[in-house]
């Protein structure tokens, strides 16, 4: 199953739903695997009983570039982590982003020229790496977005080799990709550290994500991170919050181009809200249809279109029991295409997230 599954992952997910139903079970190499794609049984593995779970393999290996920061921690330490990276998303400071947000886009939109054609991809990618500097780091990060910029494509690029079965041994080896990929981390690290000492020293709160993470205190022991924690959470931000945000971007630039009407409804309601100036974080309750258009973009299109979790100890699923050790994989890709939830599941049909 292995070649089938790696040439069309997300797609081989729903065939297997569809054709076995909401519990499958399947081999990975000598791995058991099961793809769960009940929404109760879903919430209970990633929310009620999630104790009994560790992260997936992915994420395990994500640890090379990310160490132990909310995405990639376990147990008690990312409990407490979540605690002290709370405030940083606090509906004030959301306020603040949004502000940075609307302004990198009006600048990436005043490069475009009509007529010209250019990788909307690229583009996005661009604009969300510029959205994550500014809110993680301010104004600080402008003269190193460069550097950054390359650091994280080189990462990327050698990213996917890193997850692949044996990369722990790949990892060790003197060969040009993992030279690359450490050079690039070794890169983020210095600008990350360097930024932390550069704050620590000046003592001010700029705002942003950064000085939330240093700022942040524990309430049981007044304990603050240290460089190392707030590198990981920090790293962590950069990572998660620019492939996702883009990907999402991108998916919804091309549903609205295959969809005019959908387009047009939501310059229309644009036009009639904002009237021509910006928005800001307090109009976005007034645009419910333009809301509608992301929300239904993310459910076709999920950028993180599969979760895994990895079974400490045996575990129930109605009458079935998944053995210690069992990969559990859990897909918004299938999910959210199922005619159970979704009627016509195909459809990009915004409507459907109207609060009425
Ligand atoms: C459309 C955009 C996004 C999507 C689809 C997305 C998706 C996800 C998913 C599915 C997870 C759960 C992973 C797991 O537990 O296995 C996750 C976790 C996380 N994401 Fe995102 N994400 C998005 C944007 C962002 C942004 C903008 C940031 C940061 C600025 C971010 C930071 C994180 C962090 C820190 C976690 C770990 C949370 C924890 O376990 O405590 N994500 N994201």
């Amino acid at each position: 199953m292995l070649p089938l599954f790696r040439k069309d992952p997300a797609n081989y997910l729903l065939k297997i739903a569809r054709e076995y139903g909401d519990l499958a079970y399947m081999r990975l190499g000598p791995q058991h695997a099961f793809v769960v794609s009940d929404p109760e049984a879903i919430r209970d593995i990633l929310i009620t009983h999630q104790g009994n779970f560790t992260k997936s393999r992915m994420l395990e290996r994500a640890k090379v570039l990310l160490g132990d920061g909310l995405l990639t921690s376990e147990a008690e330490f990312h409990t407490r982590q979540r605690r002290l990276v709370q405030p940083a998303f606090h509906r004030d400071r959301l306020v603040r982003y949004a502000a940075d947000m609307v302004d990198c886009a009006a600048r990436a939109r005043d490069t475009w020229k009509p007529g010209v054609e250019f990788d909307i991809h690229q583009e996005m990618t661009r604009l969300t790496l510029a959205i994550v500097g500014r809110t993680l780091f301010s104004a600080d990060v402008s003269s190193d977005a460069d550097e950054i910029g390359h650091a994280m494509t080189q990462i990327f690029e050698l990213f996917d080799t890193l997850l692949l079965p044996f990369s722990d041994w790949i990892q060790k080896l003197p060969i040009p990709p993992v030279r690359r990929f450490e050079k690039a981390r070794d890169q983020l690290d210095k600008i990350v550290y360097g930024l932390i000492a550069e704050r620590r020293q000046s003592g001010k709160d700029a705002g942003d994500l950064l000085s939330m993470l240093l700022l942040a205190q524990d309430e049981s022991d007044n304990a603050h991170m240290t460089d190392k924690q707030v590198r990981d959470e920090a790293l962590t931000l950069l990572i998660a919050g620019h492939e996702t945000t883009a990907n999402a971007l991108t998916w919804t630039w091309y549903l609205l181009s295959q969809n005019s009407e959908v387009e047009a409804r939501m310059h229309a309601e644009i036009d009639r809200v904002l009237g021509g100036k910006l928005p800001g974080f307090e109009d976005v309750a007034s645009l419910p249809y333009t809301s509608g258009v992301f929300a239904e973009s993310l459910r076709l299109y999920p950028p993180a279109w599969a979760i895994g979790r990895r079974a400490r100890e045996d575990y129930s699923i109605g009458n079935y029991t998944i053995p210690a050790k069992s990969i559990l994989l859990m897909s918004p890709w299938v999910v959210q295409r199922d005619p159970r939830w979704w009627p016509e599941p195909e459809r990009f049909n915004p409507d459907r997230w109207h609060p009425d």
